[in-house]
């Protein structure tokens, strides 16, 4: 990135004060990457308008030396004490070609599960895979991949060696603690977990990193949207509202720190009775389908409620390796979510009036 790029946007007028960023000292960071400019700016005055304030930052910068699109991060003060330093926008290198969070507002709709199964079918359509478990409070990959009894994570010269299961390379504060052990964190330091598992493990040539997020909307989140280069969020819910009320406080987290959406996928989305193999709707079904149009988000596909899928994940064994309905489902769920993600970020053509 040249220092003119740098300059452009301490140029820039807030609409909000009618200073510059520069010298209102809000400049937190600049990251370019393949034509994306990731711009991380402080906290402005409460309820300012980032809206104009994006368009601001894109017409001064979009078009100049390799910018073709903004994204303009605002930091948010983390709970728990201390501000945050600034920091880079990105770090030093991207783990992974694909990095994809699988998110939701409510805990327990089946976020662990869903993020490893589907982890588990992009390793069956020949992808290199990592998951990282970002639930630092209430890890869940060592159950799920059967590494509760693991010995901790190696250092070596290369970074923190990742585990492996199921083809998928894994790292988890699970593999740092004990399963039944407490964490009792503040906030920063949890940004600064997550942000060594981004960082500093050797995940190799990963094409595609998915990150089993925490439920709720804190620190995780706000480390991982504002630190990392996301491709793009899956949002889990289940079908009854009061999931989905939260699974929209999730997509306004993301919305606010312009990341794509991938998709909904709706999960125990219909009871799928093992011996006769027949679907009965106990929730409902179809509200995330409904959802997903009502904020114009893409439906990735249901995933049952099904016996298999628990028992499964409590013996480290994952369904989605197998090829039964269930496996299946989490396949189509897998690439639709791979096109939307690979789609988002094709660059745009270039519009072309003729008059
Ligand atoms: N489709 C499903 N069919 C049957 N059981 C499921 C299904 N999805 C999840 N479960 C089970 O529901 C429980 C909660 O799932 P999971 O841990 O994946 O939820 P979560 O959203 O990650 O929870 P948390 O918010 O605590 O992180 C687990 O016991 C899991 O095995
Ligand atoms: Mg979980």
């Amino acid at each position: 990135m040249t220092d003119a790029l740098s300059k452009a946007l301490s140029e820039v007028i807030d609409p909000a004060t009618g200073h510059s960023l520069g010298a209102a000292g809000r400049v937190g960071g600049l990251d370019l990457r393949d034509g994306v400019a990731t711009i991380v700016l402080r906290p402005g005055p409460q309820g300012e308008d980032i809206t104009a304030l994006r368009a601001a930052v894109a017409s001064a910068l979009e078009g100049r030396e390799g910018v073709t699109r903004t994204r303009v991060i605002i930091e948010t003060q983390l709970s728990g004490g201390a501000k945050p330093k600034p920091k880079p926008a990105a770090p030093a290198r991207a783990p992974a070609r694909r990095i994809i969070a699988v998110a939701s507002g409510k805990g327990g709709v089946g976020k662990s599960t869903v993020a490893a199964n589907l982890a588990g079918a992009c390793v069956k359509l020949g992808l290199k895979t990592g998951l990282m478990d970002a639930d630092i409070y209430g890890p869940s990959a060592p159950r799920i991949f059967g590494l509760s009894d693991a010995p901790g994570l190696r250092k070596t010269d290369a970074g923190i060696e990742p585990l492996e299961a199921h083809g998928v390379k894994l790292v988890s504060m699970g593999f740092l603690v004990g399963e039944r052990d407490p964490v009792v964190w503040r906030g920063p330091m949890v940004t600064g977990a997550i942000r060594q598992f981004l960082n500093e493990v050797n995940w190799g040539d990963l094409d595609v990193l998915i990150i089993d997020m925490p439920p709720g909307t804190g620190d995780a989140q706000l480390a991982i949207a504002q630190g990392t280069p996301i491709s793009g969020v899956v949002i889990v819910s289940t079908p009854q509202t009061l999931a989905l009320d939260d699974a929209r406080k999730a997509v306004a987290l993301f919305d606010r720190t312009e990341i794509p959406i991938l998709g909904i996928i709706e999960n125990m989305s219909f009871f799928l009775c093992p011996p006769c193999g027949e679907g009965t709707e106990i929730f409902g079904r179809g509200g995330a389908r409904a959802e997903a149009d009502l904020i114009g988000g893409p439906f990735l596909g249901e995933i049952p409620l099904h016996p298999e899928l628990r028992e499964a994940s409590d013996a480290g064994r994952l369904v989605a390796s197998g090829d039964g309905p269930v496996a299946k489902a989490f396949l189509r769920a897998a690439e639709a979510m791979l096109l939307n993600v690979d789609a988002a970020h094709r660059p745009a053509p270039d519009i072309v009036f003729v008059s």
